[in-house]
């Protein structure tokens, strides 16, 4: 009787189950009616009076080791679910599914949208099918500009009812076509995409994104263009960043700057991002010239304001380290999972 309740003991101990099933198996097979241990009971009867005490006390605590494992067992099979299917566990975390992730163009146009809602600019939209009006005329361009040349340009064609309209070649036009349809104070962003006629390499492409900046009121002066750049090129890029203007020319601001920041990358020792001049050049800015006003109604004798066209494709390179424009575009999936996770 001493062994056969020892190899119960070992059997017990190494019992597996895989479903409720099994589980109820066991069950009837060691404490059911006719069980093992059943039997032993029975055979304890026959049991000498001087071995009673100590075999009674080994086959209570056989049964209570039998009941104990099966009780474990019990909890395992439910908690991985009865037979063989998984249990719904409601408490559970939830797993989120991954619907894909945000293109880093967006990622950095939402920033930079952000840093100029925080600093009391609201936004803007304009068509990107646009006139020569607002693209060219209104924005001083003379008629004889090479930036209106069939080179630069994407002209619609056999247009039914008006032969002046193209793909805007910068959100500049959308300056246009606020000043027109209100009185200062102006203070917006116009974020969107643009288009020239440029072939496709590293370094150029047929259509990009800018981030276009106004703000018009009595007053403003290019100090006030220069601080609002400053504070938002170390919000965007961190606290140690420098910029730099650099005068240039577009017709539609005077005077005109174009603005870099200091390279991030290789900390203004020279790298491939900023041709070894330790230089990135992001934008380019000005203050909205008296022509421009005047073309949109307002009085450039009452006032005055700033523009800036920011590039969102090259702070996109020197915030990720991109060294070709063109992995933008071609939806390459090892490229863009890389990138922030949309859930
Ligand atoms: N529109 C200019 C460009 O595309 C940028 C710019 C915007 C310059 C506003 C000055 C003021 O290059």
């Amino acid at each position: 009787m001493k062994t056969k309740i020892s190899e119960y003991l070992e059997e017990i101990k190494a019992l597996e189950v895989k479903s409720a099933e099994q589980l109820e198996g066991f069950r009837v097979k060691f404490l059911g009616k006719k069980g093992l241990l059943n039997d032993l009971f029975e055979d304890f009867k026959k049991v000498a009076p001087e071995e009673r005490k100590e075999m009674g006390q080994l086959l209570n605590s056989l049964k209570t080791s039998v009941q104990e494992r099966l009780n474990e067992l019990k909890e395992m099979v439910e908690s991985t679910g009865g037979s063989d299917e998984p249990s719904l566990d409601l408490t559970m975390p939830v797993n989120f599914s991954r619907l894909g992730t945000r293109h880093p163009i967006s990622i950095v146009r939402n920033q930079i949208v952000d840093i100029f809602l925080k600093m009391g600019f609201s936004v803007a939209e304009g068509p990107e099918i646009e006139d020569d009006w607002h693209n060219f005329s209104a924005l001083n361009f003379p008629p004889e500009h090479p930036a209106r040349d069939m080179q630069d340009t994407f002209f619609v064609e056999h247009h039914p009812v008006r032969g002046d309209l193209a793909l805007r070649t910068h959100t500049s036009s959308v300056q246009v076509r606020v000043m027109e349809s209100g009185q200062p104070p102006i203070r917006q962003i116009f974020p969107g995409r643009v288009y020239r006629n440029e072939a496709i390499s590293a370094r150029a492409h047929c259509m990009f994104h800018q981030v276009e900046g106004l703000y018009i009121d009595k007053g403003v002066s290019f100090a006030d263009l220069k601080q609002a750049l400053l504070i938002f090129a170390r919000e965007m890029f961190g606290p140690e960043t420098q910029i730099r203007l650099r005068p240039s020319y577009f017709p539609f601001t005077e005077p005109s700057a174009e603005m870099d920041i200091s390279c991030l990358i290789c900390g203004g020792e020279g790298c491939n991002i900023c041709k070894h001049t330790g230089w990135v050049e992001v934008l380019g800015c000005g203050m909205v010239d008296p022509n421009v006003l005047r073309n949109c109604n307002i009085d450039p004798e009452i006032y005055t304001g700033y523009a800036f066209g920011i590039g969102i494709e090259r702070m996109t390179m020197v915030k990720y380290r991109i060294n070709d424009l063109r992995l933008y575009f071609e939806n390459d999936l090892r490229f863009l999972e890389q990138f922030e996770s949309v859930y």
